[in-house]
């Protein structure tokens, strides 16, 4: 299965707060989404990784590399910014591994777990337990308290087989719908998505103080 990333950095990254967008602020003297990209293609099951940039950005050094391909221009929303990737996509590849440039910590035993589940069940996608119970809340009251053994938190990468991805996004454009991320889109499809086990530290970059949080896991790795 020859499989390509599509690293998500489209966003602005206006809860970070930054000038620029959040996939080019630095931690630990490389942007984020130099550090997402280094570690998909440092998996050996990764055969390509194509950025997907804001309009008018050009890809920073430190995320060019030997399986890095020409950037993509994103959408107004994430999964806009993921048609764009995969529509950019040479035939080659059968699988696609969709990743947030905003989860910079990523490591790249994970990836390979999540390609290779992906690769039995043609679906699946990083996550963990959740800590705390999880509360369904609507104008201030609690409504449904789910099962906290079945509350897990999703990550990324997720990963599918081409066609699912495709045509899940073309349902949801169709259709007119917004999914929070890929593996929504495709559970929509009645495709069963299959969860992998994922690293704690795998949290998307979000708040300015998560880039000291980060910065802090990154220097303990050395
Ligand atoms: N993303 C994207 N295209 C968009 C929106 C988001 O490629 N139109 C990407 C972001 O660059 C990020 C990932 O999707 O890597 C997860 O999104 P999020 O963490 O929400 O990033 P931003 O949208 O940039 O941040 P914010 O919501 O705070 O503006
Ligand atoms: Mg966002």
């Amino acid at each position: 299965m020859r499989v390509a990333a599509i690293v998500v950095a489209a966003g602005r990254g206006e809860r970070l707060g930054h000038a620029r967008p959040k996939a080019f602020v630095p931690l630990c003297g490389r942007s984020l989404l130099g550090h997402a990209v280094a570690a998909l293609a440092a998996c050996e099951r990764v055969d390509a990784v194509v950025p997907v940039l804001p309009p008018g950005y050009e890809l920073p050094a430190d995320a060019r590399g030997a399986k890095t391909r020409p950037a993509v221009a994103g959408g107004a929303r994430r999964q806009d910014s993921v048609a764009a990737g995969l529509a950019a996509l040479p035939g080659e590849f059968d699988a696609v591994a969709v990743h947030d440039a905003a989860r910079a910590l990523i490591r790249p035993s994970a990836v390979t777990r999540v390609i290779e589940a992906a690769e039995r069940t043609g679906a699946a996608l990083l996550a963990v337990p959740l800590r705390d119970t999880l509360k369904r809340v609507r104008d201030g009251v609690v409504v449904e308290t789910p099962p906290r053994e079945e509350c897990w938190s999703a990550q990324t990468p997720q990963v599918f087989r081409r066609e699912l991805l495709w045509e899940a996004l073309e349902k949801a454009r169709a259709e007119g719908r917004t999914g929070t991320d890929c593996a929504q889109l495709v559970e929509e499809l009645g495709v069963r998505v299959h969860v992998v086990a994922g690293d704690a530290d795998n949290w998307k970059i979000t708040h300015p103080e998560d880039l000291e949080a980060a910065a802090r896991i990154l220097e303990g790795r050395r």
